[in-house]
């Protein structure tokens, strides 16, 4: 299971609205065949992996990130490829929520698999956090990610945020980008940066995500920004944010990550509306002048204050990582 997780990987930011799957297959103590979907559309990681098998798969043990799917959707259903190579067991780490895809583990049994659904669930749970959240909630999984100086600050005081973090957190943070589909910022951010907002890592073809810039009262000009060029589609939003998260989910945008600022972060999470936050802390201070990471209404106590779940720490050159997800989850 841990290389079917590694394999699954391999699709992260080419799979959405699909999940991460990564495939192996065993017969006896031979490795037969390994697959992962590539790309929504594409072929699933079972039909990869057992057509690298070939006859081999007859009587062997599939191992898989996500129950078999049992519907067609673009493709066809993994359990009717599965029985029709003859394999003997399935093991997988996680059920598909999918309403038309789940059932698959019953079919199989009814035909006589061997089938254990459990194995490594919560590493797979977290691989697949953005399918596994949209299918639950009916929304895009939401990243708030922001780099901050050591006293919590954004901006120093004249206004320049960049760079707070090094090249190696800039670069992280162009990877975390080209995971997600939508990028959002407030038009607070636009005009101070003018940010690009573009996914730019040496050798990277893959898509850029929708740039989403909220701006109620259209202060953001409709050309000679960075955000206006051809290099990524651009959404200027002027209402709320609750009809923002339902047109992104539309719009098929299964993950969203906001880059601020102050006042966009502040007013995400008092909606509630963060699924995980990444906060990149560079060691340096900047003083009490300097823009703080939240702006707007805050409440005023220690208890009325939620205690987020630190989930990773990590050193990025150097620069601190850190990963949070919201209290009780
Ligand atoms: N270090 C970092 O990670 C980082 C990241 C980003 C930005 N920054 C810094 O942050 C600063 C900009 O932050 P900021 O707080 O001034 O601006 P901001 O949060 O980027 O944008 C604020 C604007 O967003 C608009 N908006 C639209 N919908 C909103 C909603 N539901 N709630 C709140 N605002 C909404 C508002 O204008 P309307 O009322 O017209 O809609 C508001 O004036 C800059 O100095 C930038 O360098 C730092």
């Amino acid at each position: 299971m841990r290389r079917a997780l590694a394999l699954a990987e391999c699709g992260r930011g080419r799979t959405s609205p699909n999940p991460l799957v990564g495939c192996v297959i065993v017969s006896g103590d031979r490795l037969v065949g390994e697959g992962w979907h590539e790309r929504a559309g594409g072929e699933h990681a079972e039909v990869v992996a057992l057509r690298a098998a070939g006859e081999a798969a007859r009587g062997s043990t599939v191992v898989v990130t996500l129950e078999p799917c049992n519907h067609y959707g673009r493709t066809p259903p993994c359990t009717d490829a599965l029985l029709a190579a003859g394999v003997a067991r399935v093991v997988a780490a996680v059920e598909d929520p999918h309403p038309a895809a789940a059932g698959g583990a019953e079919r199989l049994r009814a035909a006589g698999v061997e089938v254990d659904i459990g194995l490594r669930r919560d590493e797979a749970a977290r691989q697949n956090e953005v399918f596994l959240h949209g299918e639950a909630a009916g929304r895009p999984f939401v990243v708030a990610k922001a780099a901050v100086s050591l006293d919590g600050r954004i901006a120093a005081a004249e206004g320049s945020s960049q760079w707070l973090t090094g090249p190696d957190a800039r670069a992280e943070a162009h990877r975390l980008r080209a995971a997600v589909d939508a990028v959002v910022v407030g038009s607070g951010t636009v005009l101070a940066d003018d940010p690009q907002l573009t996914v730019r890592l040496p050798g990277y073809n893959g898509r850029q995500p929708l740039r989403v810039v909220l701006d109620r009262r259209g202060r953001v000009p409709a050309s000679g920004l960075r955000i206006c060029d051809d290099a990524a589609e651009t959404l200027r939003w002027d209402q709320g944010l609750d009809t923002l998260v339902k047109e992104l989910w539309a719009r098929g945008v299964r993950s969203a990550m906001v880059e601020g600022g102050a006042q966009v972060l502040a007013a995400f999470l008092q909606a509630d509306l963060v699924d995980k936050l990444i906060v990149h802390v560079a060691p340096l201070l900047l003083g009490p002048d300097a823009k703080p990471l939240l702006d707007g209404p805050w409440p005023a106590s220690l208890s009325g204050a939620r205690r987020w779940r630190l989930d990773s720490v990590e050193h990025v050159g150097a620069d601190a990582v850190l990963t949070l997800y919201p209290p009780g989850e």
